[in-house]
């Protein structure tokens, strides 16, 4: 990301100014945007705040920017008249128009300081490239021998080799399937993507835990969706029951290692999701990417549960082997999987075949059970090392429980302090929290710990720095 340079001899203020008006220039904030908050650009841009308030006072006074009493600055509908002559399209307008909801501005956030290397990551939802088998994973290239079919496009439902290979491995998880019950996805969240547009009309109540990683993402919520958080108690039937009336539902979960919160379903509380959703017809998404990271042994998948194809079940190795191969599958009943498979088609022609040798590769030997033994073992040393570092510092200010596997621990604070200003505030710190309000809007308590990503060194730093801030945002907070 740009930023100013204190060698020119032109002010900061002045290159600010000359940069926001590229910006407007060049189409990328078109008329109507709305621009980072003063505080949020002093952190990206690295300046003071008063340098900022300056350039958008400037701005301001020429009639490029205005602003709106309580709801921040805007480019003004004349700034493309006095910046320029030519005619721009209101790309605001197109974008504000369309579909698809954008990202949390948080989320957004999240996302470019991420590419940032000075950052510490604490929320991070995946591997360390230390725990990446980037060399095995290279030594397996050279094995395979690639066929002129695998560098053109792929199959609708994913080559046949990974998907038997994949029959076989989903045994772990007690699931028996066929090939023809198996789509092979770009990743697990093209799978919910898939169901999104493919499967529900708009208005369908989609069922979820009240913390969850789908209030992160748009899937659903984009196509008209409403997301209903339930409670799983002895009520739940008639929970469903009442909400849902006439209209079509479904009920997304991750029962194992739950995103953001760590939990993970014992068999009873599948077997009555099952049982209830049976009895009601509601279909069930389960969302199983986590699973393999579990420290101890694992209980079956609601999957396995399933004798009349009720059950959606996606898995991925995305936060086992590579994120950047791009590959999940999703199983299910036949006319559900090719439906996917026909929209899929209409969407991307079908995931890497190059990427889908290398996972059936991987399935097929001995390499990926070895590589999961190696990593279980050393995520849970990072486990160990946060909760060591938790037990010495925050005890006395949070409560968290221990990690059952995977990468987070969700961290409650006492008193509600997680708000977009405590978030700032570390952003400013150079590190980066993954706050609970983006998995539950009314949540101020929590935040999402990621012991994977981050080296020990910034692990141990980064929870130190979130210490001293939350002390100083107990400190401020008027909250008894
Ligand atoms: C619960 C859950 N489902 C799906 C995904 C998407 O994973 P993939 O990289 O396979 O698309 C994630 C990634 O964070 C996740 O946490």
């Amino acid at each position: 990301m740009w930023k100013p340079t204190r060698k020119s001899s032109i002010s900061l203020q002045r290159q600010i100014i000359n940069w926001i008006i590229d910006q407007i220039q060049s189409g990328d904030w078109g008329v109507g945007t709305k621009l980072p908050t003063q505080r949020q650009l002093a952190i990206q841009l690295n300046v003071n705040r008063s340098t900022i308030q300056q350039a958008f006072e400037e701005l301001k006074a020429d009639g490029i920017l205005n602003s709106k009493v309580g709801s921040g600055v805007f480019v003004a509908n004349d700034s493309w008249n006095l910046l320029a002559k030519s005619t721009q399209p209101n790309w605001q307008k197109y974008i504000e128009a369309s579909i698809h909801k954008p990202n949390y501005h948080t989320i957004q956030l999240i996302n470019e300081f991420e590419q940032e290397d000075s950052i510490v990551r604490l929320g991070t939802g995946e591997l360390s490239p230390s725990l990446l088998p980037t060399k095995q994973l290279q030594e397996s290239i050279k094995q395979l021998s690639f066929d002129e079919k695998d560098f053109g496009y792929s199959s609708p439902q994913g080559s046949t080799k990974l998907r038997q290979a994949l029959c076989n491995y989903l045994e772990k998880r007690e699931i028996t399937t066929k090939p023809e019950n198996i789509l092979i996805v770009s990743g697990a969240l093209q799978a919910l993507q898939l169901m999104a547009v493919g499967l529900f009309e708009t208005g369908s109540i989609v069922y979820q835990d009240p913390i969850s990683y789908l209030n992160s993402i748009q899937p659903f919520q984009s196509y008209g969706m409403q997301i209903e958080s339930v409670n799983r108690d002895k009520n739940l039937k008639q929970t469903l029951q009442t909400k849902k009336k006439n209209k079509q539902s479904i009920f997304y979960t991750i029962p194992t290692l739950n995103n953001p919160t760590g939990s993970v379903w014992t068999f009873d509380e599948k077997q009555h999701l099952y049982n209830t959703c049976k009895e009601l017809q509601i279909p069930i998404i389960e969302d199983d990417v986590y699973s393999e990271l579990l420290f101890e042994s694992s209980i079956p998948s609601i999957k396995s549960l399933d004798t009349s194809g009720q059950v959606l079940y996606i898995g991925s190795i995305s936060k086992t082997l590579s994120p950047g191969l791009r590959i999940g599958w999703v199983v299910g009943p036949t006319p559900v999987i090719r439906r996917l498979a026909d929209i899929k088609m209409q969407m991307d022609y079908g995931s890497s075949a190059v990427s889908q040798e290398i996972v059936t590769y991987w399935l097929t030997s001995e390499l990926y059970e070895n590589h999961l033994i190696e990593l279980r073992g050393h995520l849970k040393l990072r486990a160990k090392f946060v909760e060591n570092i938790l037990n010495e510092q925050f005890s006395s200010i949070a409560k968290w429980g221990k990690s059952r596997g995977g990468f987070y621990i969700w961290l409650r604070f006492d008193k509600p302090i997680v708000t977009k200003e405590f978030f700032l505030n570390l952003l400013k710190r150079k590190v980066l929290i993954n706050p609970g309000y983006i998995y539950d809007s009314d949540d101020s308590n929590h935040i999402r710990l990621s012991y994977s990503y981050a080296s020990l060194e910034e692990l141990k730093n980064g929870l130190f720095i979130l210490y001293e801030e939350s002390l100083v945002m107990i400190k401020n907070s008027c909250i008894p």
